[in-house]
């Protein structure tokens, strides 16, 4: 299992910032052209889309989104006066919605999702996403909808709450720290805040993992499970396809296998033929492939490894629709 949250919680970076991750890989997979249309899905601090504005030229067009409005202000705030930029508020799985609102279906060059939380999110306490820094319980990307990570705690039974842990982050201790945390909220103590979680976390494991706190996995499953993290990436993917314009490229960086390994199957799903009975002579078009993969799966180098703890377990995978 990757590390959602190791790379959440990775070293003090200056406050605000965001380094993106892979920046020259995503710029030579979506190839950004002179006048094209393109769209950053999960904005952030619009590193990458920086970057395409770069290239795109006066008659370009980009459109970026984010569920955080964190981020749909710090975008408002940059590009507000720039014509060629529209901003969204919306999640990756409604985004389609969107893009059909402004007639852009089936028409954009680029498609761009680097998955998972910004260091902006992680860094701010009150976002409730570090053990390292305290803050209320909350890892909502868009703390205005949905429920927080305390809601969630305070209303899932032990089971379920044991397969959260188990299936979003692997932890070995699941039903140990499930059982706690149940425990501690019929004793009317259910942590209110991320180092409170912690130090619960931490008095019911009996064995460090070197190098990891043992609430790393709890956390890392706990915001998965508060985001949707999965079921976002599969709305996304669902509609991703027909958003492209033919030869447009579709590029996504997950930070762990479980996202990973979505968009692995998604791209090799959409680029081999559908099943077809032997008597078929010829592949219909409803079953030609729809996506040609651009590659293999990139990983960050040395370089970029040693600069930016973030960039160590992202993956990008580039795809092209075809028809
Ligand atoms: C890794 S950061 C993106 C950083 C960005 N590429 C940059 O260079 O600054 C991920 C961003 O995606 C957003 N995000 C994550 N999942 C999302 C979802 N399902 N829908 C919309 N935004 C999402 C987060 O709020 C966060 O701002």
């Amino acid at each position: 299992m990757g590390a959602a949250n190791q790379r959440a919680e990775a070293g003090p970076e200056k406050a605000q910032a965001h380094r993106p991750v892979l920046l020259e890989s995503v710029l030579e997979g979506l190839r950004p052209q002179a006048g094209g249309v393109y769209c950053d899905a999960t904005y952030g601090r619009g590193g990458h889309a920086e970057a395409l504005l770069q290239r795109i030229g006066p008659g370009g067009r980009l459109i970026v989104a984010d569920r955080d409005p964190e981020a749909v202000a710090a975008a408002r705030q940059r590009h507000g006066s720039d014509e060629r930029v529209t901003v969204l508020h919306c999640t990756l799985a409604e985004l389609h919605h969107a893009l059909d609102e402004l007639q852009l279906r089936g028409r954009l060059d680029g498609l761009l999702a680097d998955l998972g939380v910004s260091s902006p999110q992680v860094d701010d306490p009150q976002r409730g996403f570090s053990f390292q820094r305290d803050g209320p319980l909350d890892m909502r990307m868009d703390p205005g909808a949905g429920e927080s990570a305390r809601e969630l705690l305070a209303r899932t039974g032990e089971r379920d709450l044991a397969r959260i842990l188990r299936d979003h982050a692997e932890e070995r201790q699941a039903r140990r720290i499930a059982r706690a945390i149940v425990r501690a909220r019929d004793a009317g103590s259910l942590p209110e805040t991320t180092g409170a979680l912690a130090a619960l976390v931490e008095s019911v494991v009996p064995r460090r993992e070197p190098g990891r706190h043992p609430a790393t996995r709890t956390f890392q499953a706990l915001r998965i499970a508060v985001n949707d993290e999965l079921g976002q990436i599969d709305g996304f993917l669902e509609h991703a396809i027909d958003l492209l314009a033919p030869g447009g490229r579709l590029a996504v960086i997950a930070f762990h296998s479980l996202e990973d390994r979505r968009v692995k199957r998604f791209i090799r799903r959409a680029s081999s033929v559908g099943d077809l009975p032997p008597s078929v002579p010829v592949v219909p078009e409803e079953a030609q492939p729809r996506l040609k993969p651009v590659g293999r799966a990139i990983q960050a180098d040395d370089t970029e490894r040693d600069a930016n703890p973030r960039a160590r377990s992202a993956v990008l995978r580039i795809a092209e629709r075809v028809r």
